[in-house]
């Protein structure tokens, strides 16, 4: 006979509780709301990037914008190794193509000790770093079929997936990078000269990525991970690529525009929330705030809609799907414009200047069950939100609304937009949506984004370049009369001043680089 086990229901039981999904990622204290997973590293294979093309085809812009890109959406830790930077460090500045010659023996030894120099540092980096991503940025250590085997050699050890990213411009061939510290000093015309035999001296050496070179049947990188890419032409190849985080960085270097933007942030004019103190809310604009509508409608013309040469260019205009974004883009003029077409210029298409474009995902951070409040109202009824908030603020979740951490999450793929397109940007947005961007594009961290200063009647213009994102702010409209309120002097801790203070040094360092 057999005695089935029956379970004692009223038995007793041992409390284990379920954490919130994202909140034991968080690094130094507890986190009781969940956090958006997708921003936290994926514990992926290690993995490493090889640049590879001529020089001036953007490998250097391409690298640095991927590694800001992985570290700030995807929490990775990224280093990128420029090739050029070691070769400077360890030989001085190069300004004379001779040394770019391939049949240049003693260039050729120099190179050899910059090349293991660099590899070595990216092994130490890989293996000191779960979930490390190294980008090797270089025109020289990639050249050939036998120099990206070598450093798929140097690599294997450290377990790290290799992936190579080819990138070249047939159409409009290079760029000359007259800010190079090659450079430095030596008259344009001279630097392009120099640059143009420099180029010569590559192409004699350089074997695209897997096509049969000198003669060979065989093509001999057709096992290996690869995206090639000729973003002028839109042309992509991609071979063997599998795994999130290497798809996501295929996606994207697919959506990147090579060719430099401009941007410009508009927080909406005041609205009538703002004017009491009222976080929030889809409330219209004051009398300021439409007064400050006219001035950005003006700013347009004069700032973004006309080139230097007073042809008017097309330009795009984003807001948020709120009442105050879209009633401060009101007054911007709506012109049209016939764009001819870039393959074909028989061909010509209609284009609706400043057409406003309204995103959800540009919508402010909500505030649940505190929209509407002021902040002295939230610290009235609701003690303890108000001080996990000072003490977090940007894991912090609004019971039933939003976190930093959430924007940062529905923010990636505007940024993705914001890449694609060429044309010049004015996105009308709000104060915590705008933090987000602009510390994505001034390379501030993630803990530093909730402070930085984004004040109303003020339109902050930002033009991102390979080494850095020049930044200038314009204050298009100053109140007759003073603002009683307008809902940023909510009260700081210490730590929240402090934090702002240190976002606030590293923006000025920034704009002066
Ligand atoms: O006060 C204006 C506002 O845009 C609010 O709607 C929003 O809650 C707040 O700013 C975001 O700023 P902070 O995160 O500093 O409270």
């Amino acid at each position: 006979m057999s005695h089935e086990h029956v379970a004692d229901p009223t038995a007793a039981y041992t409390e284990c509780k379920q954490m919130a999904p994202g909140a034991s990622a968080a690094v130094g204290h507890t986190i009781e709301n969940s956090i958006p997973l997708s921003i936290f590293p994926i514990r992926a294979d290690k993995f490493c990037i090889c640049v590879c093309g001529l020089p001036g085809v953007g490998k250097t812009s391409i690298s640095r914008r991927l590694a800001r890109y992985l570290e700030f959406f995807h929490a990775v830790p990224v280093e990128v190794f420029n090739a050029s930077e070691y070769r400077r460090r360890i030989c001085g500045v190069w300004s004379n193509a001779k040394w770019f010659d391939p049949t240049n023996a003693e260039a050729a030894q120099h190179l050899a000790t910059v090349n293991s120099a660099c590899l070595a540092d990216m092994v130490a980096f890989i293996n000191a770093n779960a979930n490390g991503v190294a980008i090797l940025d270089s025109a020289s250590l990639n050249a050939t079929h036998a120099k990206r085997l070598h450093i798929l050699q140097s690599i294997y050890e450290t377990g790290a997936k290799v992936m190579f990213i080819e990138v070249s411009n047939e159409t409009q061939g290079f760029v000359v990078p007259y800010d190079s510290p090659d450079y430095e000093g030596v008259e344009r015309e001279a630097a392009e000269q120099d640059y143009c035999e420099r180029v010569a001296k590559y192409r004699q050496q350089y074997e695209p990525l897997d096509v049969p070179s000198n003669g060979e049947a065989q093509k001999k990188e057709s096992k290996w991970s690869y995206l090639k890419c000729d973003h002028q032409r839109q042309k992509f190849v991609l071979n063997r690529v599998e795994g999130y985080l290497q798809l996501k960085v295929v996606h994207f270097i697919i959506n990147l525009r090579t060719t430099p933007h401009k941007f410009f942030f508009s927080r909406h004019g005041q609205s009538q929330y703002n004017a009491v103190g009222r976080i929030g809310g889809d409330s219209g604009l004051s009398p300021d705030g439409l007064a400050y509508a006219h001035k950005l409608a003006e700013f347009v013309q004069t700032n973004i809609v006309f080139d230097e040469s007073g042809r008017q260019v097309p330009a795009r205009l984003w807001t948020s799907s709120m009442r105050r974004t879209r009633e401060t883009a009101q007054f911007i003029a709506q012109d049209r414009l016939n764009i001819q077409d870039e393959d074909d210029p028989t061909l010509e298409h209609e284009w609706i200047q400043m057409r406003p474009r309204a995103w959800h995902h540009l919508d402010e951070l909500f505030a649940g069950a505190c929209d509407g409040m002021t902040y002295e109202e939230i610290e009235e009824q609701f003690p303890e939100e108000f001080a996990r908030r000072s003490v977090d603020k940007l894991a912090y979740r609004y019971p039933r609304g939003e976190s930093y951490l959430d924007v940062i999450a529905r923010l990636e793929p505007i940024i993705i937009e914001m890449e694609r397109h060429k044309e010049p940007l004015l996105l009308v947005g709000h104060q915590g949506i705008i933090r987000i961007i602009y510390a994505f594009y001034m390379g501030l961290t993630r803990a530093e984004a909730p402070y930085v200063s984004i004040p109303l009647n003020c339109v902050i213009q930002l033009t991102p370049s390979a080494f850095n994102c020049i930044e200038r702010r314009h204050d298009l409209y100053v109140p007759p009369v003073a603002l009683a309120k307008d809902g940023q002097d909510e009260p700081k801790t210490q730590a929240q001043k402090e934090a702002e203070d240190r976002a606030y040094a590293k923006m000025v360092d920034a704009q002066s680089h």
